[in-house]
């Protein structure tokens, strides 16, 4: 399977910031399936500068009405209306920041689907329930009650204690997660679930990314910090399975 290397810029980046990075990514050369991921101010200006090159561009969170009185809020529609191809769903910081359930992300994500958009939707453990050896429970439950039945579109396994930490679970116990994702997702989705992308993400760089990128079922990366370089966004990308 072609791998997906994704940039979740979180709340960085200036406008500024666009143009350059916009011309270092879409010449690069195409060994992975490659999106950005910006605040919603510059998603327009992205979508602008990556239009015609194989660079999408996703957001980071939408409402799951299409329109309505939610001040602050922005709906899936107006996403895929700014050039919008993605949307990360469920995120370990919207989860905390904003309370945000396995209900709430399920909603999302069918609100994303019904305009068109490809959902990424992140589970992961926190580090209590890694050691309390609840790991693969958490993310199988998150799993069940976040995906609308049918799902069609990526997962994203983000441990939390990984997330912006430089420290990433062991190879074995990535590869142990995402096998027991593919369990999950073929017991809850049936068959078509053997060709979902299950992204691993938390502290993905440069130095680790090929190591990560290797295990079986890790059908790419959500990457952070490493990100807001295109550089070293580049350089993961650049270890990406071909498939
Ligand atoms: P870092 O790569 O900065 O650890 O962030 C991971 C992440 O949360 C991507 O969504």
């Amino acid at each position: 399977m072609r791998q997906l290397i994704a940039g979740n810029w979180k709340m960085f980046g200036k406008l500024a910031d666009v143009t350059a990075f916009a011309n270092a990514v879409k010449t690069a050369p195409a060994g992975a399936d490659l999106l950005i991921c910006p605040p919603f101010t510059l998603l327009e200006r992205f979508a602008a500068a990556l239009q015609g090159s194989a660079v999408a561009v996703g957001a980071q969170d939408c409402h799951p009405l299409p329109q309505g009185a939610h001040t602050g809020d922005i709906s899936a529609p107006m996403l895929a209306e700014a050039g919008a191809a993605y949307v990360i769903l469920g995120h370990s910081e919207r989860r905390s920041d904003h309370g945000e359930n396995n209900a709430v992300v399920r909603a999302k994500a069918e609100a994303a689907i019904a305009a068109g958009l490809t959902p990424i939707v992140c589970v992961g453990e926190t580090e209590a329930e890694r050691e309390a050896g609840e790991a693969e429970h958490v993310v199988r439950s998150q799993l069940l009650h976040s995906l609308p039945p049918g799902f069609a579109g990526v997962v994203a396994y983000e441990p939390v204690w990984a997330i912006g930490s430089g420290r990433t679970p062991t190879v074995d116990d990535v590869a142990a997660m995402h096998a027991a994702i593919r369990a999950a997702l073929l017991a809850q989705l049936g068959p078509a679930a053997a060709e979902l992308r299950i992204l691993y993400g938390g502290s993905v760089k440069p130095d680790n990314a090929a190591s990560l990128l290797a295990l079986p079922e890790v059908g790419g990366a959500l990457v952070g910090g490493a990100s807001l370089k295109a550089e070293d966004f580049l350089a993961i990308a650049s270890v990406a399975q071909r498939g």
